[in-house]
């Protein structure tokens, strides 16, 4: 399956034009970034067509058809900075000459063997395959991180390996299907009860956070911290809300996602950075 939901990887995306545009990661990002996961490569074509930048990206993306999907996408723009290959970041990384990476990691929390997405799920907490990404040892790491995903332990993890927080943005996120899988919906309440999960009844937060190891930078770990933790204070993950006219809330408009079987479709689109927004809306 290749991901794309609108909101959320045009977040991402909106996240890695920033990157891309900040003077001073200039030196750091002039060797090259990694990617984790690029799913259709939208967000990473978007953002590097409007900054234009030169910047090399090197996507990772294991799912055999979402690579496939970027790869068609890629091509049907001008980009030669940008390429994705089929197979697993953390295989490429340790002979990688990069030293910066981004992400959109899964973050969705399940015990294994319970029903998750599996290209979606992050680990028990949800933090594990970030985690995984800031033990890399890399200089700078830009990376979504989740108010439903051990945000605090995330920042905690972090900041143990030397990284500060020296930039972010925030936006939040409305409960979709994946969400309300039976396992992740009752892993995250599972998560909200030992402060390792935030969100309101319909709601969570999604931060683009840029990670930094640089001992004299200003750390704005505790500030986003505290900015997640005010996600909500919700128990459980909510019913979807009927609306009049039997639609429903909780998959917010415009979320949507390419699903197999329109991924011919979705090279199409992505390559023309997804303007129509036409994928199947399904939700998060
Ligand atoms: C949440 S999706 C993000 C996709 C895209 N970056 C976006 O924001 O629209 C996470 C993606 O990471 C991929 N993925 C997960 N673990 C990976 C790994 N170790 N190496 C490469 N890709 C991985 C999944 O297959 C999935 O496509």
């Amino acid at each position: 399956m290749s991901f794309y939901d609108k909101v959320e990887s045009t977040f991402y995306g909106w996240c890695v034009e920033r990157l891309l545009t900040t003077a001073e990661h200039g030196g750091c990002l002039a060797g090259g970034i990694l990617e984790i996961g690029s799913g259709t490569a939208v967000p990473v074509v978007r953002a590097l067509l409007r900054s234009g930048s030169d910047t090399r990206v090197h996507g990772f993306e294991r799912d055999p058809g979402a690579a496939a999907t970027a790869r068609r996408a890629i091509g049907l723009t001008p980009l030669r900075n940008y390429v994705v290959d089929e197979g697993d970041f953390f295989t490429a990384v340790p002979t990688a000459a990069q030293r910066c990476v981004i992400g959109n990691p899964p973050y969705l929390p399940a015990e294994p063997g319970t029903s998750c997405a599996p290209d979606l799920w992050g680990g028990p907490r949800g933090a594990e395959v970030t985690q995984d990404v800031l033990d890399c040892g890399l200089d700078l790491a830009m990376l979504i991180v989740s108010s439903i995903a051990d945000p605090l332990g995330v920042l905690r993890f972090a900041r143990d390996r030397g990284y500060s927080v020296t930039d972010w943005m925030v936006t939040p996120i409305r409960f979709g299907r994946f969400c309300r899988d039976a396992g992740v919906r009752a892993r995250i309440g599972d998560l909200a009860g030992r402060e390792q999960a935030f969100f309101a009844p319909h709601s969570y937060l999604i931060a683009g956070v840029t990670f930094v190891r640089d001992a004299g930078a200003r750390d704005q770990s505790a500030v986003l911290g505290d900015v997640l933790r005010a996600a909500g204070r919700a128990s459980e993950v909510a019913d979807p809300q009927p609306r009049a006219g039997g639609a429903v809330v909780g998959a917010p408009a415009g979320t949507e996602r390419v699903v197999a079987g329109a991924q011919a479709g979705a090279a199409k689109r992505a390559g023309t950075a997804a303007r129509a927004g036409t994928a199947q809306p399904v939700g998060r």
